[in-house]
This record gives C-alpha cells, sequence and structure tokens, in this order.
C-alpha cells in the first residue's frame, strides 16, 4: 500500500494546501475583531509570538509524526506507541481527533453556506433576478439547508478527487486569487473616507489591554484555531509531503504566511468597518464595543456594500467570493482527516468514503441549522476550546515523549541535514515536552473555569 499512497506533487503544492488549511474565516473574521477590540496592535503582537512561541511547536508535532508515520492520524498515533496502553491511547485520542474535525466541520459548512448566499445575492440581483437575491438575502431555514448543502458538496467533490489532483490543484488555483481579491479590496478600502480612523483602532498599540491573562488565553485559543491544530489535519497533509523538503522550514512558513495573512485580514475588515461607520452604519454593540461575530460580516459589512451603489455590488461580490475560497481551502482539509482514515484502514475508495463521510457530516449540520439556539454555540465551544487544545496536548505528548528523541531527530533530519545543529534543535524537543503541555492545560484549566 505504501507504494500506492499519493503525495503533494511539491514543496509548494504542500505549501499552498497547508496555508490554505490554517487561513479560513478564524483569519478573516476572529483574527481582526479580536485584534480591534482587546487592544490594537498590541494583541496583533501577542499573537504573533504565541503563534510561534506555542502554536508552531505543536504544528511542528503535527508534522513530524505524519511524515514519520506516513499514515492517517489514528494509524500515525497507534503506531509510534510502543506499548499496548499508549497504542490503544493513540488510537483513541486519533478517533477523537477525526471526530472533531468532522464536527468543526458541520459547523463550519453551515457559515461558509452564509458566505455563498451572500455571493449569490449580489449575482442574482445584476442578473435581474431580484425574487432570488431576496430570497438569498434573508436568514431562512430551506436557504440556509441549500446553501450549507452547496459548500458540502463542493467540499466533496475536491476531497473525492484526491491529494493532488483535488486538494494540491484547488488550493494553487484557489490561493492566489484569494491574495489577490484580498489585496484588492484593501487598497479600495483603504482610499475610501473613515478608513484611517479604522487602522489607528487597528493598529495603534494599548499595552495596558496585554495583562489581562484572559486575552492572553484568547489569543492561544485564535491561534490553535487558525493554525488548523490538534485533529489531525496538519498531519495527514505532512504524511503527503515528500521525505526531500525540512519540516522545520515549512513549518515556520506556513506559520508565517497564516499570522501575515490574519494581519493583512485586519487591514481590510477594520478600516472597512470604520468606513460603513461613516456611511451611517453602526458599528457598536449596546455595550459600546465593535460588533463582532455575525452581524460583523452579514450586517455591517453588507449594509456598507448596499450603501455605495455599483461600487458596492462589485465589493460585495469580491468579498464573499474571497470569504467562500478561505473556507473551502480549509473545509477541504477537515474532511481529509477522517477520509483518509476509512481508505487506509478499510477497503473503501477514496470517492466513496468522500461521498460517505461528507453526507453523515452534512446530516449533523442539519440537525444544527434545524436546532441553532442550543446547538450551534454548543458544537462550537465543544469542538475549539475544548477539544483542540486537549488533542494539541495529546499530540505534543505523542511526538516529545512517547516517540522516541532518535526516531524523531532522525525524521527531521530527512531533508534538512544539519538539523541537529539547529536553533530548532536546540529548542523545540524541550519546548513540546514541558512548555506547551503546560500552556495549554493552563489554556483549558482556565476556559473550564471561566
Ligand atoms: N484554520 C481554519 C480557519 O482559520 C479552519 C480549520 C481548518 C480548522 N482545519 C481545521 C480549524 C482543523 C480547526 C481544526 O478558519
Amino acid at each position: 500500500m505504501s507504494d500506492k499512497r499519493e503525495q503533494f506533487s511539491s514543496k509548494f503544492g504542500f505549501l499552498l494546501a497547508a496555508v490554505g488549511s490554517a487561513v479560513g474565516l478564524g483569519n478573516f473574521w476572529g483574527f481582526p475583531t479580536q485584534a480591534a477590540s482587546n487592544g490594537g496592535g498590541a494583541f496583533v503582537l501577542a499573537y504573533l509570538v504565541l503563534a510561534f512561541l506555542l502554536a508552531y511547536p505543536a504544528l511542528m508535532a503535527e508534522l513530524v509524526i505524519g511524515r514519520y508515520a506516513r499514515a492517517n492520524v489514528v494509524t500515525a498515533l497507534e503506531g509510534v506507541g510502543q506499548t499496548v496502553f499508549s497504542r490503544r491511547l493513540g488510537k483513541a485520542v486519533g478517533i477523537y481527533g477525526v471526530l472533531t474535525a468532522s464536527l468543526i466541520l458541520s459547523f463550519y459548512a453551515i457559515v461558509s453556506g452564509w458566505m455563498i448566499a451572500h455571493f449569490g445575492q449580489p449575482l442574482a440581483q445584476v442578473l435581474s433576478l431580484h425574487s432570488v437575491s431576496h430570497w438569498l438575502g434573508q436568514d431562512g431555514l430551506l436557504r440556509n439547508l441549500l446553501v450549507a448543502l452547496i459548500f458540502m458538496g463542493l467540499t466533496i467533490w475536491i476531497v473525492a478527487r484526491g491529494v493532488q489532483a483535488g486538494i494540491e490543484a484547488w488550493s494553487t488555483r484557489l490561493m492566489p486569487l484569494l491574495l489577490a481579491i484580498l489585496l484588492g479590496l484593501i487598497i479600495y478600502v483603504l482610499l475610501q473616507p473613515g478608513a484611517m480612523a479604522g487602522l489607528h483602532t487597528y493598529l495603534v498599540p494599548d499595552f495596558d489591554q496585554l495583562t489581562d491573562p484572559a486575552l492572553l488565553l484568547s489569543a492561544m485559543g485564535q491561534a490553535f484555531f487558525s493554525l488548523s491544530l490538534g485533529v489531525g489535519t496538519l498531519l495527514i497533509y505532512g504524511s503527503y509531503l515528500s521525505k526531500k523538503e525540512s519540516l522545520p522550514r515549512l513549518g515556520v512558513a506556513v506559520t508565517l504566511l497564516d499570522v501575515g495573512i490574519a494581519f493583512t485580514a485586519g487591514l481590510l475588515i477594520i478600516p472597512a468597518m470604520y468606513v460603513a461607520q461613516h456611511h451611517g452604519v453602526m458599528i457598536y454593540g449596546d455595550d459600546g464595543s465593535l460588533i463582532a461575530g455575525p452581524r460583523l460580516i452579514f450586517q455591517v459589512l453588507p449594509s456598507l456594500f448596499g450603501s455605495m451603489g455599483v461600487a458596492g455590488v462589485g465589493l460585495s461580490l469580491a468579498f464573499f467570493a474571497l470569504m467562500t475560497i478561505a473556507a473551502l481551502t480549509s473545509s477541504i482539509s477537515m474532511l481529509e482527516a477522517p477520509v483518509s482514515v476509512i481508505i487506509e484502514r478499510t477497503r473503501m475508495q477514496r470517492s466513496r468514503a468522500a461521498l460517505v463521510v461528507g453526507t453523515a457530516i452534512f446530516a449533523i449540520s442539519v440537525l444544527i441549522v434545524s436546532n441553532m439556539n442550543p446547538l450551534f454555540d454548543f458544537i462550537v465551544s465543544l469542538t475549539t476550546k475544548y477539544s483542540q487544545p486537549i488533542l494539541g496536548l495529546a499530540l505534543c505528548v505523542y511526538a516529545g515523549w512517547v516517540m522516541h528523541r532518535n526516531q524523531v531527530l532522525k525524521e527531521l533530519q530527512t531533508g534538512h541535514l544539519g538539523v541537529e545543529h539547529s536553533l530548532f534543535w536546540k529548542v523545540w524537543p524541550f519546548y513540546v515536552r514541558f512548555i506547551c503541555p503546560a500552556l495549554i492545560l493552563l489554556t483549558v484549566g482556565q476556559s473550564l473555569r471561566g
């Protein structure tokens, strides 16, 4: 089976796929609003530090385990265990990971569906399909189901095509497009009246807020979500990476690009909010803080576009295309986690596995859409606040304690000659064994108390 196993065709294929996974709604939505309401530039700085001190070492744990084992997360963690206990536990952690990835996808598909709806709305308007446009713009059960189904269908279709023809091909097409749209939108928005006030809020650091431990903890959670950590998505992408490539370097590139794009997204979102305010749109909630969450994306920005005439139609098409693309290159990585487990552990074919798993996940989305009120927030916190850090901890333990130091070093040396003399090897093994687990325990403990 190992000769048949698919691989990314080059390190750029891997890089675009991994950055595609990392760059998603978390970058365009979570990061900018958290930054704007938590001390602006100071938060950006803290996030940068945390991403490198905590998320990057955990990301490396996933890449090392994945490429060493050349297998999906369940088989990989089971395989690196040396005792019956660590093998069984590894298998259980892997299963918990892919279940978490599946649950994340079940709510991610709903939110991404909304992006499709808001993309379709101006499009239908341009095509003079006014009643369709109106229907797409209204929150409704049927609409939400239809757009989530379209999104899930696209995700399944790409994953069914495989690593190179599906994941890599689409990430390589979509990520440059994403960057082009993002830069175009930033230039346009920054030229509008009001934008500079937004830049000010976003970038001028207020260091006082940094002393708040809750803020650092939420920055850490944001970093975990944004880098797709814990659930085996980067592990499986790492397992498709050629042995010729350097893991520490590619890991740094993924982290830098993810953080860089989150930062760049802030240059669009926060100034856009202040431009909206200039146009008379309310951008502060009742408690005086900047509007975040769904109301930012689906009310504030659409009201802004609505007040800008023809330019607004173009802007909203571009903006929601950007969001849909960002979401799609992330959702395929989530679906690949369970699909890779099924195809490597049973005889099921990839296309069938993608369809079966995707349909099952969509069934959960249907359940959530029909019971939005208790279910949505519950599943978001269960997966991102608790499961992801706990799984991240388990992966650090597997890379730091369960795998032998020599196995780890050998894996790192493949593709990176002399890694044993690098700063990385001086710091990371200690980090992944002690610092990461301790910091993650602290986060989880804090969120359990909160
Ligand atoms: N990182 C993506 C974002 O920022 C979402 C994502 C992709 C993800 N794969 C994941 C989140 C796995 C958690 C786990 O939107």
